[in-house]
C-alpha cells in the first residue's frame, strides 16, 4: 500500500473539490491511502496533513472553493522552506504529491522534483484559464457563467436607463474571462488586462450606438494589474468625452459557487488520472485538456502562463457590436 497526498494552492476555483474527491476515491479503490494537506504549501511547511477517507470527500462535488483550503505561500519560494516541506512529506510516509493550482503553484511543485526527485503531478485549477500546455483549467467555465449571468442582469438596467456600464471582471494577467464574457453577453467593447486604452475609439463606439438607437452600452474591463481600474476609465470618459457611465466590479463572486457540469466532469477525470499517474509514476506530468480530451503532458510544458487564449474572438466581438 502506498500513500499519496494532495493540496490546493493559489486562488481557489470551482471544481477543485471534484478533483480532490476523484483522487481520494481512485486511490482507495486501488487499495492505497490518501492524505490532504491543509492550506496549500503553507500546510506542507507546517506539517498539516489529514487522512482522507472515502466518506470524508462525500457531498463535496457541488461545493465551490476547496475543502482543503488554499494559500499563496511566499515561504515556499525559498529552498530552506522546501527542505522542511520535503522532510514533512517523508516523515508522513508520502510517496508522491498532487498539486491543484495555477502556474505559480506548478513552479513550486516542479522544484520538489528538480531538487529532491520527489514525484509530483499537477492538475490545472484556476478560473483564469491561462496555463500553457492545456486548453482548459478547472473553474474557468463556472467563472465565465457567473460573469455572464451578472452582465445579463446589469443589461436590464443599462437598457432601462440608457446607460453605459463598465463591468470589471477578474484576470490580473489573463483576458480569457473578459473576452468570453464580452462575446457571450453581447458587450459593445472589451478592455484587456494591460491594454493601452484608445479612448477616442471607445467614445466613438458609444456615440455610434446612440445614433443607431441602442439602449445602453456594456464595456467589459479585465481587472489587469489593479482591481478598480474601471474607475479611472469612468473619470476619463466623463471629463474628456462627457460620457457618463456606471461601474460594477464583479470581484470574487466569480471565484465561488457550485461548479458547472463541464467543471465537474473535467475535474473528476483529472483527479482520477492524477492518482493513476502517481501509481505508475515515471516522470512529473500534468493532466491537461487537448482537443477536448483529458490527457497527461510533461510538467515542464505547463509551468508558464499562456496569455493568448481566446484572442481570436476579439475580431468577432468588434464585428458583432456595430
Ligand atoms: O484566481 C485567479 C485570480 O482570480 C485572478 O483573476 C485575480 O486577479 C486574482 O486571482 C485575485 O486573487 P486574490 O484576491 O486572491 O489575490
Amino acid at each position: 500500500m502506498k500513500t499519496f497526498a494532495i493540496l490546493t494552492s493559489g486562488g481557489d476555483s470551482p471544481g477543485m473539490n471534484c478533483a480532490i474527491r476523484a483522487f481520494v476515491r481512485t486511490l482507495i479503490f486501488n487499495g492505497h491511502k490518501a492524505l490532504g494537506v491543509r492550506k496549500g504549501y503553507e500546510g506542507l511547511i507546517q506539517n498539516k496533513f489529514i487522512e482522507l477517507s472515502a466518506s470524508s470527500v462525500g457531498n463535496i462535488m457541488q461545493r465551490g472553493g476547496t475543502i482543503l483550503q488554499s494559500s499563496r505561500s511566499e515561504e515556499f519560494k525559498k529552498k530552506e522552506f522546501r527542505e522542511i516541506a520535503i522532510k514533512n512529506l517523508k516523515d508522513q510516509g508520502v510517496d508522491g504529491l498532487v498539486v491543484i493550482g495555477g502556474d505559480g503553484s506548478f513552479k513550486g511543485a516542479y522544484k520538489l522534483w528538480e531538487e529532491f526527485n520527489f514525484p509530483v503531478i499537477g492538475i490545472p485549477g484556476t478560473i483564469d484559464n491561462d496555463i500553457s500546455g492545456t486548453e482548459y483549467t478547472i473553474g474557468h467555465n463556472t467563472a465565465v457563467e457567473t460573469a455572464i449571468q451578472a452582465v445579463d442582469k446589469i443589461r436590464d438596467t443599462a437598457f432601462s436607463h440608457d446607460r453605459v456600464f463598465l463591468i470589471e471582471v477578474m484576470g490580473r494577467n489573463s483576458a480569457s474571462i473578459a473576452i468570453k464574457t464580452a462575446l457571450c453577453s453581447g458587450a459593445e467593447n472589451v478592455i484587456l488586462p494591460h491594454q493601452e486604452i484608445d479612448y477616442d475609439e471607445i467614445a466613438d463606439s458609444v456615440k455610434r450606438g446612440i445614433q443607431r438607437g441602442k439602449k445602453g452600452s456594456i464595456f467589459i474591463v479585465a481587472e489587469g494589474a489593479r482591481e478598480g481600474r474601471s474607475y479611472d476609465i469612468q473619470v476619463k470618459l466623463r471629463d474628456d468625452y462627457q460620457i457618463q457611465s456606471r461601474v460594477c466590479i464583479l470581484g470574487h463572486i466569480q471565484r465561488g459557487g457550485s461548479p458547472s457540469p463541464k467543471d465537474r466532469l473535467i475535474a473528476s477525470e483529472m483527479g482520477h488520472k492524477s492518482a493513476l499517474a502517481l501509481l505508475e509514476f515515471t516522470q512529473p506530468l500534468i493532466t491537461a485538456v487537448h482537443s477536448g480530451k483529458v490527457i497527461e503532458v510533461n510538467f515542464s510544458d505547463a509551468i508558464h502562463k499562456n496569455n493568448d487564449e481566446d484572442h481570436d474572438y476579439l475580431h468577432i466581438i468588434k464585428t458583432l457590436s456595430i
